[in-house]
Formats: structure tokens, C-alpha cells, sequence
């Protein structure tokens, strides 16, 4: 995924451009290069390579007070040298980076050529720096070019603009590609992930949608009247690897951590439940809200699922999660008494974006579970719960969905409490949320276990994860993950649903994870995994139910919880599982083909 940094202030901007691209790697890119303003002209440095090829380019001695930076990830255009980021006009006037993709890039470079523009690069964003510059050659602002520009352009954008004219400001604009101002003393920088900025201001603004700003060192200009700036919680360490092979990895690891910081203040022991001040619902509202439903994506909404379980299970309300993509595009029924939820790590993923606002249109209640604060999704729900997960670096989601379930224990908790749950019943969810933390450093310390049953699964070209019941959601997130990093065919099936098809597919060569929690359906469990085994097929068995060793090939355990909790840690061995099959099979495990970390873009 592109990348973009920007500065403008009283340090020289190349090595805080660097420093950013830097940080911006692990989103993934194929080229990367810079734009300043040196002695009056534009000076521009691309490369093919990485980062560090750039940085090796760099002429000696170049200084600048304002500069702007890219990784591209190609869609227009080969991944060159030429087609890299920032562009510029013929003059060398105007020079841009952009993230998102231009629809109508085409017409516009044809309209240019037209015009008898001599395009150098393949690229859409070529077409703006000029169309800027042809706009910029009138008087008036540079901020009234862009805007001008922009009415021609449809598609998604993060856009920062340089005019070697006007050396003290940079031009920046956001259509559905995220782009955030950072704050600091008599500078100011810009980027479209706070990664690039954690290092030097945490005071952040999160610019809208169709939002166009100025930023000088001293100030910005958003167009909109007065914004507040948020507090990013993100370290630079959150960003780097430290000891581990990779980010998913690490983020495995800081799960107890990334737990306790989502119950931190949330559990109240005197009352028997939780505090979520965010969602602005008294007493009387809460127990107004006859149904809940999840909306998200991905992991997010096989979170959602562990969720809706928790509500049913805790609050006895009915609940369901549906994916975000399905629900925006099938005209849903909107129930006012419904309290809708959207879950998302990001924030910014365009179908759980969609889906909010279309609940919003047709009055319906929605709140959010977001990681990112002053995330797009955050934003426009306007009350919600954070996951505190902290920064989640690789594209397979880890912490922030243990955080997902974590909360809706919470919630579900909550809504209880205020409903049939006794203060018993919560006093016994309230001490279960809290021995989570040291309960996942205990799975975790077993790791070793794990890997050596990845390792022994890791030649299978198919896999069956099953489930019942609390064990379901907790099989479609393992196969998801299995899917996601190591490209091995994995599908989720429920434990029931077996004999009814999937048992024919059952043989030597079709390995089965079963999640087995200890509930009152251990026994039914059991029999799943002697009815796959009579039939030839091997069995891993995730459990904390204390099933003998011999009853599957490789037992893999986790404590005991309260049951209600179980999902929760019954998921975190099979993110070691993937992790360890991808690993044995050589997989990109933090970047994996074709997927993104977050899908802002239709
Ligand atoms: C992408 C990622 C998934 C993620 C999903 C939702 O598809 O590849 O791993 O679960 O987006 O992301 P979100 O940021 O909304 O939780």
C-alpha cells in the first residue's frame, strides 16, 4: 500500500522525509522518492529500490524546510524509477504524491495530451501535478488550485501537494485515502499513517472526507471550522520489530499486554460490571435495546460473531454479526430499538464505513469498536468503545481482535448487568476478564508445542477447522488466519454440519482443527473428532477441556476460563498455528499476497 510523509518547518526536511518513508516499509511498497525545495528549485530523488536506495541517492548537502515523500505500491503504471512518486509538471513547478486511485486518470491524461501536454509516466497522479500547476499559474491560492482541480478528479485520494513558489506551505487533501496532520512546535507534518509521525509530535489531526487543508509551520487551515486535535496513543517502538522475525509475531506476543490495556478502568467490581463511558447510554437506554448486531470485516467479523455470542450469552438479548460488505449493499431493515455495532482495527475500511453511514441515513443506533483513534469509522459513529490494542503493523489481524471479543465481553457485560445478569454472575465475568491476560502468556509460553504440530500439518494442501457453538466463530477466525498468511486452503465448518457434506472430504490428506471448550458439549465434541478419525482423517484438537492425550494426533491446550470467555483464548493457539505454517512454508507472513491492511478503496 502507498505511503505518504510531508514537512514543512524549521528542521531540514530530508532526513525527517527518510525517516518517515522508513517507518511507512511495512506497509509494503515496489519504489519510493522525495521532492524539496533547494536553492529555489525542485529537487526530486526517486528510486526503484527501497528506502534505503534512496537515502544512498541523496545528494550530500541538500536542505530544505519543506519537502514531500512517497512508497508506491503500483496500480498505474509499472513499478520504474519514472512512475515513482512525487510528479511533477512540465515547469517543474508543482509536485505531488498521491495515495487512492484516480477513475478517471484516462480521460484527464487524454484531455492534457489534448492540450499538448507531454506526459512522462503512466501514472494518474501525473495528471494532477499538472492540471495543479496549469490552475496554480493563476492568481490566488495554491489551496483554491487544488480545490479547483479536484472537482475534475473522481476517485479516491491522499494527496499532498509542493509549489516551489510557495516553499512555507504544503497542499493536502483527503478523498477515502486516510491523510493526517501532525502538530508540532513551529513545524508541522503530514502523513497517511501516524507511524510516519509518532516520532516527533503525538498531536494529531485526522482529516475528513472532501477535506482540503493548508499547512504552514506555524499553523493549518482545514476549511472546516475549529478542529481538536487527538493524542495518538503510538510509540516509535510500536513500529519496530525489536527481537522478533516479524510484526505478526510480536503483535501475538503483546496480547496480554494489548488486553490489559483494554480492561484497564472498564471492570467494576462493586457493581458487578463494566464501564464503557464512550457509548453514552444510561441505564434506561441500555435496557431499551432489544437486539444487537455486529457489522464488520474480515477478522473483524468473525469478532463480531464471538460478540454476538457474548451478548446472547450474557445479556440474553438476541444478537448476530453480519459482514459490513453484505449489509450496506442489501438495502437492510433498520430497527430502531437495534443497537448496531462497527467493529473495526483501522477505521477507515470503506464497506464498515458504508454500512455506518447508511444506518445513520435510515435513524438506526450505531456505535464503534475501533482501534485507531480519530479513525474515518470512529468519526462517524461518534460514540463507541476503543480496543487500545495499539498499532497493529501486519495485515493478519492478532491483538485488536482479541480486543474485539474482549470488549464485547464487556458489552455484553454491561447490557447484563443492567438486564437478568445477577451481580453474581457478573462478579464471576468481571474476575474471569481479569485473569485473561496472564491466562494468554500461559498459552503463549507454550509455543514451541505449537510450532512443532504446525510443522506437522504444514505439508497439507487443504484444511477442515470445526466448531459448535462457542467453538464456531473461533474456527472461521483460525481458518481465516490459516488462509490469509500461508495460502493453505482452510475452511470452517460447524461440528454438526459435518455428516450433512463435508465428511466425504474427510481423508489422510484433509487435516481437522477442532475446538473443543469445556461446556456441556465436550462429549459431542468428542465424538466429532472419532467420527473424522474413523474415517481416516487427522485431528489437531484445541481444547481447555482436559481431553486425553491419545483421543487426537496433536492436542493442543488452553486454561481453563470462564466459559463464556473461552473464545477468546481458544483463538490465540490458532494464530500460532497459521503463524508456524506460514513461517515452515516461507510465507511473507506480515505482508501477504493480495491483501491489505486496511481496504479503502472500493
Ligand atoms: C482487510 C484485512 C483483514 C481485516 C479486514 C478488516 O481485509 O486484510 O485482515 O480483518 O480488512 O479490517 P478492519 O481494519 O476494518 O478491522
Amino acid at each position: 500500500m502507498c505511503g505518504i510523509v510531508g514537512y514543512v518547518g524549521k528542521r531540514n526536511a530530508v532526513p525527517v522525509l527518510v525517516e518517515g518513508l522508513h517507518r511507512l516499509e511495512y506497509r509494503g511498497y515496489d519504489s519510493a522518492g522525495l521532492a524539496v525545495v533547494h536553492r529555489g528549485r525542485l529537487q526530486i530523488t526517486k528510486t526503484a529500490g527501497r528506502v534505503q536506495d534512496l537515502r544512498d541517492k541523496l545528494r550530500e548537502g541538500v536542505r530544505s524546510s519543506v519537502g514531500i515523500g512517497h512508497t508506491r505500491w503500483a496500480t498505474h503504471g509499472e513499478p520504474n524509477e519514472v512512475n515513482a512518486h512525487p510528479h511533477t509538471d512540465s515547469s517543474g513547478r508543482i509536485a505531488v504524491v498521491h495515495n487512492g486511485i484516480i477513475e478517471n486518470a484516462e480521460q484527464l491524461r487524454d484531455q492534457l495530451q489534448a492540450d499538448g501536454v507531454r506526459l512522462v509516466t503512466d501514472t494518474d497522479t501525473e495528471a494532477l501535478a499538472h492540471m495543479i500547476a496549469a490552475e496554480a499559474a493563476q492568481d490566488g491560492a495554491l489551496e483554491d488550485a487544488v480545490r479547483r482541480v479536484l472537482r475534475r478528479v473522481e476517485g479516491a485520494y491522499g494527496l499532498v501537494v509542493l509549489d516551489v513558489r510557495r516553499p512555507d506551505q504544503l497542499v493536502v487533501a483527503r478523498n477515502g485515502s486516510p491523510i493526517v496532520l501532525g502538530l508540532g512546535e513551529n513545524e508541522m507534518f503530514v502523513a497517511s499513517d501516524v507511524a510516519a509521525l509518532v516520532r516527533y509530535t503525538r498531536q494529531v489531526i485526522y482529516l475528513d472526507d472532501g477535506e482540503v487543508a493548508t499547512i504552514r509551520a506555524a499553523d493549518y487551515q482545514t476549511g472546516m471550522t475549529s478542529r481538536t486535535p487527538t493524542t495518538v496513543e503510538a510509540e516509535t517502538g510500536d513500529y519496530e520489530l525489536g527481537p522478533y522475525a516479524d510484526f505478526m509475531n510480536k503483535e501475538i506476543h503483546e496480547q496480554p499486554d494489548a488486553l490489559r490495556r483494554v480492561l484497564r478502568g472498564r471492570l467494576d467490581d462493586r457493581f458487578a460490571t463494566a464501564r464503557l463511558g464512550g457509548i453514552n447510554l444510561d441505564a434506561r437506554q441500555l435496557r431499551g435495546i432489544r437486539q444487537v448486531k455486529f457489522l464488520g470485516c474480515g477478522s473483524a467479523y468473525y469478532a463480531g460473531q464471538m460478540g454476538a455470542l457474548l451478548v446472547e450469552e450474557l445479556a440474553r438479548i438476541p444478537a448476530d454479526a453480519e459482514p459490513a460488505s453484505e449489509f450496506r449493499y442489501r438495502s437492510p431493515v433498520v430497527d430502531p430499538d437495534t443497537l448496531y455495532v462497527a467493529v473495526s482495527q483501522s477505521g477507515e475500511t470503506i464497506d464498515t464505513l458504508m454500512a455506518v453511514q447508511e444506518l445513520k441515513r435510515k435513524g438506526g443506533q450505531v456505535i464503534g469498536a475501533v482501534n485507531v483513534v480519530g479513525s474515518a469509522i470512529g468519526r462517524e459513529c461518534g460514540s463507541g468503545v476503543f480496543l487500545h490494542a495499539g498499532p497493529e503493523v501486519a495485515v493478519a489481524s492478532t491483538k485488536a481482535l482479541t480486543n474485539m471479543a474482549a470488549t464485547f465481553a464487556l458489552l455484553g457485560l454491561l447490557i447484563g448487568r443492567v438486564r437478568d445478569l445477577s451481580a453474581a454472575g457478573g462478579q464471576r465475568i468481571v474476575a474471569g476478564l481479569r485473569a485473561l491476560p496472564e491466562q494468554v502468556s500461559r498459552i503463549l509460553a507454550d509455543e514451541e508445542a505449537i510450532a512443532a504440530a504446525a510443522h506437522r500439518f504444514a505439508g497439507a494442501e487443504h484444511m477442515f477447522y470445526i466448531g459448535r457453538v462457542r467453538g464456531w466463530p473461533v474456527a472461521r477466525e483460525g481458518a481465516q488466519k490459516l488462509k490469509e498468511i500461508s495460502y493453505v486452503h482452510a475452511e470452517a465448518y460447524q461440528a454438526g454440519e459435518l455428516k450433512h457434506g463435508p465428511l466425504a472430504l474427510i481423508d489422510g490428506s484433509m487435516p481437522s482443527v477442532v475446538i473443543v471448550p469445556s461446556d456441556d458439549l465436550v462429549a459431542k465434541n468428542i465424538s466429532t473428532i472419532e467420527q473424522i478419525r474413523a474415517r481416516g482423517g487427522r485431528v489437531i484438537a484445541v481444547t481447555s477441556a482436559g481431553l486425553p492425550e491419545d483421543l487426537a494426533d496433536a492436542v493442543i491446550r488452553v486454561p481453563r476460563a470462564e466459559p463464556e470467555l473461552e473464545p477468546i483464548l481458544l483463538n490465540v493457539p490458532l494464530q500460532t498455528l497459521a503463524y508456524h505454517m506460514a513461517a515452515k512454508l516461507g510465507r511473507d507472513i506480515d505482508k501477504p499476497r493480495n491483501l491489505a491492511k486496511s481496504v479503502t478503496v472500493e
